[in-house]
């Protein structure tokens, strides 16, 4: 196995900050698309990525490419996968499909007809067939249509790799940790340029995720993947225990010359709790001051990077706060601030309307299934 092709999935809009992660991951080949970034990287440097990559959702193998014009296609595209190295007779699999063409058929019906041509392919092959599992399969077949175009992939994640394994505990809205790393890095904060403060962290994403970046440490360095359970992976594990125990020296390292200022705050103490013992499950606790407080009522600040997700939705009012009434008093509120930003997300709406200030940059995104944006404001820069 040489040279593979792989996509990095990520939150829409995110694309160009993936493309910049990759490249410090010494990927090649990179090309944005929409939602990811397709690149080139041997197996090594793949397992890399899923350990240090903040931004990415998902890692995927491309294993096959092909047109396919009526449903039986599915049954020859599944004959005709390679299924070395990535399948055996003892592996189970099971296939995720996403299909965007209504005319081909349905999505379930696809799915199948694909997963008879790859047993009947392992039967011709082999003598006998890998079985379904659906709840904890070894390999993970995705299975892309969109315009006719198939696409096949071996997911190499496993659980998505928002799921770092920290957040044991959340409150109601929780920001995926991927996107809370996407926004920190849009924000262009770094540990020796200022404070870094979310003033309403909920159950603390954003300041474990700046803590993780502060000291280095691999953002999946505390749970397993998806690859783990590819056949072929005894040969590589050792490799892979060369990766971890890297990464944990790096990060070992890091903390011992770690300087950085950051703040999590919140009005909740039942939010706070949370924060904190999540953090404490990342390791990052002794590193970030949790104080309650109401943004509302913050000191005016300087050299402050702030990145939030307030309270937002499609009603006016949330647990009884008038949205654009609380969003015009932050707006007024930070731009007293001096030399920081704000980077924060939100409706398009509640932000255009409210904040009365122009955003240097933003994003149209999505956080879970509600359509949202990611706006950052230049705070009383003075040069
Ligand atoms: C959408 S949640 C934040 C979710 C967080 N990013 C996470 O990952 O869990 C909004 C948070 O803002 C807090 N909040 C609401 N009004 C506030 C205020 N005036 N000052 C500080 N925090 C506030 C809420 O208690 C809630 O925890």
């Amino acid at each position: 196995m040489n040279t593979l092709h792989l996509l990095a999935t990520c939150a829409r809009g995110f694309e160009p900050c993936l493309e910049r992660e990759l490249k410090s991951l010494a990927c090649n080949g990179l090309k944005a698309t929409n939602g990811g970034v397709i690149f080139e990287a041997d197996f090594e440097q793949a397992m890399k990525v899923c350990l240090w990559s903040r931004i990415a959702n998902k890692i995927e193998v491309l294993i096959k490419e092909d047109y396919v014009t009526r449903e039986s296609d599915l049954y020859d595209l599944g004959k005709k996968i390679p299924l070395e190295p990535w399948f055996s007779p003892e592996a189970t699999f099971c296939i995720h499909a996403h299909v965007n063409d209504e005319k081909l058929g349905k999505c379930s019906f696809l799915a199948l007809k694909f997963k008879d041509g790859i047993v009947d392919q392992m039967r011709d092959k082999w003598g006998r067939r890998a079985s379904v599992d659906t709840d904890r399969p070894d390999v993970v077949v995705g299975l892309q249509i969109i315009q006719r175009k198939a696409r096949v992939f071996i997911e190499l994640q496993g659980d998505p790799l928002n799921m770092r394994g920290y957040r044991r505990r959340q409150i109601q809205a929780p920001i995926r940790e991927t996107l809370a790393a996407s926004m920190i890095a849009l924000s262009e904060w770094q540990p020796q340029n200022g404070i870094f403060i979310d003033p309403m962290c909920g159950s603390g994403t954003f300041a474990i995720e700046a803590a993780l970046i502060a000291t280095q440490t691999a953002p999946g360095i505390q749970r397993h993947f998806g690859f783990e359970k590819l056949p072929f992976f005894p040969e590589k594990a050792n490799t892979w225990r060369i990766l971890r125990d890297e990464a944990r020296e790096i990060s070992k390292k890091t903390r011992k010359n770690f300087n950085a200022e950051i703040r999590a705050v919140d009005i909740d103490s039942a939010a706070l709790d949370i924060a904190l013992n999540n953090a404490q499950t990342a390791g990052v606790a002794d590193l970030i001051q949790f104080t309650r407080g109401d943004i509302l009522k913050m000191k005016p600040i300087s050299q402050a990077t702030l990145v939030t997700n307030p309270p937002y939705g499609e009603r006016i009012t949330v647990d009884d706060l008038d949205l654009p009434e609380f969003y015009y008093q932050l707006g007024r509120l930070v731009r007293t601030f001096a030399n920081s930003s704000l980077t924060i997300i939100s409706t398009a709406e509640l932000l255009k309307k409210n904040m009365h200030m122009k955003p240097s940059q933003r994003i149209a995104t999505y956080n879970g299934p509600i359509a949202c944006e990611v706006a950052t404001y230049q705070l009383g820069i003075s040069r």
